[in-house]
């Protein structure tokens, strides 16, 4: 098999070439290769000087993931790359595209490090659930300082190219055509000089005059940062540059490192990461099916979803008109949008200019005819299957055709709206989620005639957009929503049953969601959808909206709340919903937090199997997807399904049978068999 790497001698230099698509991952034929190359430069008395770079679109994307778990075949890259250290010919990293993890750890144990303008350089090994293994937590800090270091090792976000320099990270931008000539040069002008070695750095010594550095930056961080094991472990690393020498840093490092690996939340976030990937591909359509070209967007309605909706697209550079019934919906709709771009601006995260940018993009109508030559509609109406079914016979007589007609419907039936065209074939659901600018996912609803490339143009268009999009079949709810009511079906009986609400929330919020059904509640307005008859009262909400226990805008709703937000449980509720209870002649008990975990998360897996069981999710692996990004299910464990595999499947059986609720036969079956999901 011939080697990944390669090398060219120019005159005194020597490039060393890495080429292993699609992102140059460091696997077992690229370290050796790596080695070898650099044992070949410093035996050869012509080589004066070595430039490594990669072919494709960009340098070392780290190691090779793939690899992971797997019994490990040397060379390894710390030893790789202490030799390549250890040279006392400069040793110059040429960097285009990302030097992410391993990548990153290569150009650290360079003497020198340049970059095209475009690149990004990081350590995203935390969102894989781990820390560097190369050394890299121990000459980071060393080469720019324990505060550079610490959001890098321990967040795990690239920096672009510009900031990497600024902290002393890259030593020259160069040409963003002319990479390889002028890391020729850069090179070239080191010879016969000492070299810089980030192991012998002595930026650390920040974190040592000012060790409190650390523990502010876990308060700083400390959101971000709730359940996961690794950044801590990050943290640790980092401070440990200061306080050990080298050697025992790293030897330190590679003992975080493996614990890290061998345990479960990385397992899960690397079952994560590629499931991401997974979800994208579709069984049926071919990768290389044609995309239909999407250069102006139509939405209908500019409420709450159709505005956030719209933002995705006028951000991403696309055209869009936004359709309203009267003029003044119109207006409110674009002016919080405007609102909406003008606080993103106030946080620094766009320029004013690209506001006006963004907004310019936008044509406001309230015409069915200025939608005419768009290549694509989402309609975002009122939740109501005549409304919708009257709005896309108007679209189907007024927008082009081979224009793809989108729903944003919650729960209705795709199918059935699809009825009202006469293109079948090009309607399709793309169900966003509130707020719809910021939330990333987009489940992608594939009717029964969705043609395959309307289907691939929705994935490719999501990417465009930064969102990550799943395919769902046609089912109330779809794969998200459909899970959700099974859990907002046992919150409510749980608490009907004597279980307290704060319980119910707080052990969403120890398994690592952000927050629980009735704090959600509050957040949403518990009063959104209510009838506004405080004598008619048939449910708990109903209940406190009797009492103008509207949620957190009111002041009080299942919880009360004080200026700072801050949220403390009610008397006042605990008796209306034991009254409630009583009316309803529903006997109490004490309910133990781990009954509530169970009846919570149980039927939700239960639900999941069905829906694989139906081919509605074409993959577990999808729902995890879904509930990760819709919903805050938390990473660490890698997504309902994924956690179900973890604690095992007959756990959940005998769990859902001991509380008297559904097991799916799918879901018993895989049991049985002692088998999985994912
Ligand atoms: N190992 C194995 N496969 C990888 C990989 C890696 N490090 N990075 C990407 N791939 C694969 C993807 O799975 C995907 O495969 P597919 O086409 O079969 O689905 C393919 O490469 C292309 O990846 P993307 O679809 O993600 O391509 P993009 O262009 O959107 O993104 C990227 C490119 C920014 C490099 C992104 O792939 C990425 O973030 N990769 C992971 C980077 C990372 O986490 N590196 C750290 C690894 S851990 C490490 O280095 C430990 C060290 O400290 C010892
Ligand atoms: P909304 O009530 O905020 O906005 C709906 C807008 O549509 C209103 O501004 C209304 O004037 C306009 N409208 C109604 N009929 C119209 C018509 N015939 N022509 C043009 N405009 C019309 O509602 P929201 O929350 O934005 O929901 C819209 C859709 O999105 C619904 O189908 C809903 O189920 C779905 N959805 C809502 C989510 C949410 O969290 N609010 C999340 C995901 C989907």
């Amino acid at each position: 098999m011939t080697s990944p790497i390669r090398t060219e001698l120019h005159d005194d230099v020597l490039v060393v070439i890495s080429d292993n698509p699609p992102v140059n991952a460091l696997g077992q034929a690229v370290r050796q290769g790596l080695k070898d190359a650099i044992e070949g430069a410093l035996g050869d008395d012509r080589v004066k000087a070595v430039v490594i770079r990669c072919d494709g679109r960009t340098f070392f994307a780290g190691a090779d993931i793939t690899e992971f778990g797997k019994p490990p075949q040397g060379p390894n890259l710390p030893e790789t790359l202490d030799a390549m250290e250890a040279s006392d010919k400069p040793v110059v990293a040429a960097i285009h595209g990302t030097a992410l993890g391993g990548g990153c750890e290569v150009a650290l144990a360079c003497h020198y490090r340049v970059a095209v303008p475009s690149a990004k350089i990081g350590l995203p090994e935390v969102k894989l659930g781990l820390i560097p293994g190369a050394a890299g937590t121990q000459r980071l800090p060393r080469l720019v300082g324990a505060e550079a270091a610490l959001p890098m090792v321990a967040i795990g976000n690239p920096i672009a190219a510009k900031k990497a320099q600024s902290i002393g990270l890259i030593d020259a931008l160069v040409g963003e055509d002319s990479l390889e000539a002028d890391a020729i040069a850069f090179a070239r002008s080191k010879i016969g000089q000492d070299v810089p070695r980030s192991s012998e750095g002595t930026a650390n010594q920040d974190g040592v005059k000012n060790p409190d550095l650390f523990d502010e930056f876990r308060t700083r961080q400390g959101r971000k940062m709730r359940g996961f094991d690794a950044p801590n472990a990050a943290i640790e690393a980092v401070k440990a540059a200061g306080e050990m020498p080298y050697a025992e840093g790293v030897k330190k490092e590679r003992e975080l490192f493996m614990k890290l690996m061998s345990g479960t939340q990385s397992a899960a976030m690397r079952h994560y990461f590629f499931a991401e990937r997974a979800a994208n591909k579709i069984d049926d359509v071919p990768a290389d099916t044609e995309i239909l070209p999407i250069k102006k967007v139509g939405i209908i309605g500019a409420g709450t979803m159709g505005g956030g909706i719209a933002m995705n697209f006028l951000s991403a550079g696309i055209a869009v008109t936004i359709l309203e019934m009267k003029q003044d919906a119109l207006d409110r709709g674009t002016s919080v949008m405007r609102k909406n771009y003008e606080n993103t601006a106030k946080r620094g995260r766009m320029t004013g200019e690209q506001v006006e940018q963004a907004m310019g993009l936008l044509t406001p109508t309230l015409e069915y005819d200025d939608l005419a030559d768009c290549d694509l509609v989402i309609e975002a109406v009122f939740e109501n299957m005549d409304v919708k079914k009257e709005v896309f016979a108007k679209l189907d007589e007024t927008v082009k055709q081979g224009a793809i007609l989108a729903s944003n419907t919650s729960y209705l039936d795709i199918d059935e709206i699809a009825t009202a065209t006469k293109r079948p074939g090009y309607v399709i659901g793309l169900h966003f989620f509130s707020p719809a600018n910021i939330m990333k996912l987009l489940e992608v609803v594939r009717g029964a005639k969705t043609r395959g490339d309307v289907l691939a143009t929705a994935m490719k268009l999501s990417k465009k957009i930064g969102k990550v999009a799943v395919v769902s079949g046609v089912c109330p709810g779809f794969i998200g929503n459909r899970m959700l009511s099974k859990r907002q079906e046992q919150a409510n009986q749980l608490i009907m049953e004597g279980a307290n609400y704060w319980d119910v929330d707080d052990v969403l919020l120890e398994f690592g969601f952000p927050m629980g059904p009735f704090q959600m509640g509050d957040l949403a307005g518990i009063d959104i959808g209510w009838h506004r008859d405080p004598t008619k009262v048939t449910t708990i909400r109903e209940a406190l909206c009797a009492v103008g226990r509207f949620g957190q805008k009111a002041g009080k709703g299942f919880y009360d709340y004080d200026e700072a937000r801050q949220r403390t449980p009610s008397d006042e509720v605990k008796q209306i919903i034991a009254d409630f209870a009583a009316r309803e002649g529903s006997e109490q008990r004490d309910i133990s937090k781990g009954e509530i975990k169970e009846r919570l998360l149980y039927p939700m897996v239960n639900e999941g199997a069905k829906i694989l069981d139906e081919g509605m999710a074409q993959r577990a692996s999808d729902i995890d997807v879904v509930w990760i990004n819709g919903y805050g299910w938390p990473l660490f464990t890698g997504g309902p399904m994924f956690w179900a595999d973890t604690i095992g499947l007959s756990t959940v059986v005998e769990g859902l049978e001991k509380h008297g609720l559904e097991v799916s036969d799918y879901l018993r079956n895989k049991a049985e068999k002692g088998e999985t999901f994912n």
